[in-house]
């Protein structure tokens, strides 16, 4: 019984080992599972760490191979930078030679145009000498200067297949003062006091009678006209473009001079007084154009002038014109004188002609009187100054007038050839000059015949289709230019010695 109570005892505790022993296999089993757990969660992170392992290996040998390739590109641009170096050194030294070469060289520049202005200013005086001389020397010699300009082509015109007409000879002595014609293979030569060439500007033309201009207010008798075959530019030259400032022509800019220097006299006691007076003739009818009662255009067209007016030419001793009748306003400043010359052009007869869009149908005359006083030194002057515009001279044939058209060039004409007579007459130094056979040289022989300075515009157009007028009126030029219509005379009470002489 002993025995078996001691082995239910023993069972007992074999059961609570047993019972222990599951519990501890239980236990363990759980152990085991949560570290299976951990195990397979190892697992997936070795495997990751293997990836990532791979990867960086494979970055890693990347990046090598890049910083081996670029420690080479190092190396090259090392090699590179020095052989830049030096070449920068090299540059360096050529760039201070350069320096100093280009320094010198803006020296000798700078040096040049100094030399150059000098040398300008030399020319220019040189050229202003040269005019007063020249000036001087055909005063003297008491001509009718003369001028010839040659225009350009116009837009509408063409030189086609024809040869040149005109050239101009280079030699010293007639350098800016010969003109050759061709006309049918003969050449024709002529030398006048000066030409201008087509591309000549307006103030190119104005300074070679800026000096004669001037004169005028020293107390000369001054008379410009214009001369030549119709569309020759005649009163492009005389009138221009007035309100342009590069084509304005030889009257406005003369006007302009005239007010500047009577501005600066001033300062030396000078006072003038200044009057104008503008006509034209129309059919050998004098027409006032700046009359008043005028302002009718029927009125004024009519051929025996306004009803009571005579308009008749006296010159008295002294060589002075008058025309009776005629308007005379008191002008002050060139700004009154433009709008007068404007009102003139406006009551102008111009007309259309086969020749010239706009063909002056008249001989327009304009004339400035000036009286001049020195209140110092009690000097008196009394200048004129006569600038006229012809009308052109064209052949019937050619010109296709008719009608009122055909009377007026035949007027022209006979005016013009009256005035070719007087020339002619002058030339020849005849007793008897017929200055009456016409109103334009009855109106002119103080200018022809007298004691003023006279200078003549042979204008000549450039197309070859003309070049028969052009010799025309080149030779015409010619004999106004061996005209002596003796020495210019000063209508003053100064003696001679007087400081303000002109030579223009
Ligand atoms: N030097 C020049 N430069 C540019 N154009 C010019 C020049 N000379 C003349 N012309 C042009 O030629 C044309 C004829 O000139 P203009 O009217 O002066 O001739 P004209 O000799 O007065 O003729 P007319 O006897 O018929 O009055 C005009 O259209 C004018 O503008
Ligand atoms: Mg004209």
């Amino acid at each position: 019984m002993k025995q078996k109570e001691s082995l239910v005892s023993e069972v007992g505790c074999l059961r609570g080992d047993l019972q222990q022993v599951r519990e501890d296999r239980d236990r363990q089993l759980l152990q085991v599972q949560a570290l299976t757990a951990e195990v397979v969660k190892y697992k997936e992170w070795t495997g990751k760490y293997v990836a990532e392992l791979d990867h960086l290996t494979l970055k890693s040998n990347d990046l090598e191979a890049r910083c081996s390739s670029q420690s080479e590109q190092i190396r090259t641009l090392r090699d590179q930078l020095s052989v830049a170096d030096k070449k920068l050194q090299m540059t360096d030294l050529s760039a201070m030679e350069t320096r100093t070469v280009f320094e010198e060289q803006t020296k000798l520049i700078d040096d040049l145009q100094s030399r150059l202005a000098i040398a300008e200013v030399k020319i220019n005086e040189g050229e202003e000498l040269r005019r007063k001389l020249h000036n001087t020397i055909l005063e003297l010699k008491g001509n009718i200067r003369v001028f010839c300009r040659v225009r350009p082509l116009l837009s509408d015109e063409d030189l086609g297949k024809e040869p040149k007409v005109y050239s101009y000879p280079t030699t010293a002595e007639t350098l800016g003062r010969g003109i050759d014609v061709i006309q049918n293979g003969q050449k024709s030569y002529f030398t006048f006091d000066k030409v201008f060439m087509p591309d000549a500007a307006q103030e190119n033309v104005f300074v070679e009678i800026s000096q004669l201009v001037q004169s005028a207010l020293d107390g000369y008798k001054v008379c410009i006209f214009a001369y030549g075959q119709t569309g020759s530019g005649k009163t492009y030259t005389m009138m221009g473009r007035p309100g342009s400032s590069t084509e304005k022509g030889l009257i406005p800019r003369s006007l302009e001079q005239i007010f500047q220097t009577r501005q600066s006299l001033q300062s030396q006691g000078w006072k003038y007084e200044m009057q104008v007076s503008m006509l034209e003739i129309y059919n050998e009818t004098i027409r006032d154009l700046l009359s008043t009662s005028q302002s009718c255009s029927d009125v004024s067209r009519t051929e025996s002038g306004v009803a009571g007016k005579q308009y008749a030419i006296k010159h008295d001793a002294n060589g002075n014109t008058h025309v009776s009748d005629l308007t005379i306003v008191d002008v002050r400043s060139s700004r009154e004188v433009s709008f007068l010359l404007d009102q003139a052009a406006r009551s102008r007869s111009v007309g259309k002609t086969q020749m010239n869009e706009q063909s002056s149908r008249s001989h327009f005359v304009f004339t400035l009187r000036i009286s001049g006083a020195n209140e110092s030194t009690e000097q008196q002057v009394q200048g004129v100054l006569n600038l006229i515009d012809l009308a052109g001279s064209e052949r019937l044939s050619k010109s296709g007038a008719t009608g009122d058209r055909l009377k007026e060039t035949q007027a022209i004409n006979k005016s013009l050839s009256s005035l070719s007579d007087v020339i002619f007459a002058l030339a020849k130094k005849e007793d008897h000059v017929p200055f009456r056979n016409s109103k334009l040289t009855y109106l002119l022989q103080p200018c022809l015949g007298g004691d003023s300075k006279t200078l003549m515009f042979v204008n000549v157009s450039p197309e070859p289709s003309s070049v028969g007028e052009s010799l025309c009126s080149l030779r015409f030029a010619a004999r106004v230019n061996a005209c002596e219509i003796g020495i210019p005379r000063r209508q003053t009470n100064v003696r001679p010695s007087d400081s303000r002489l002109s030579y223009g």
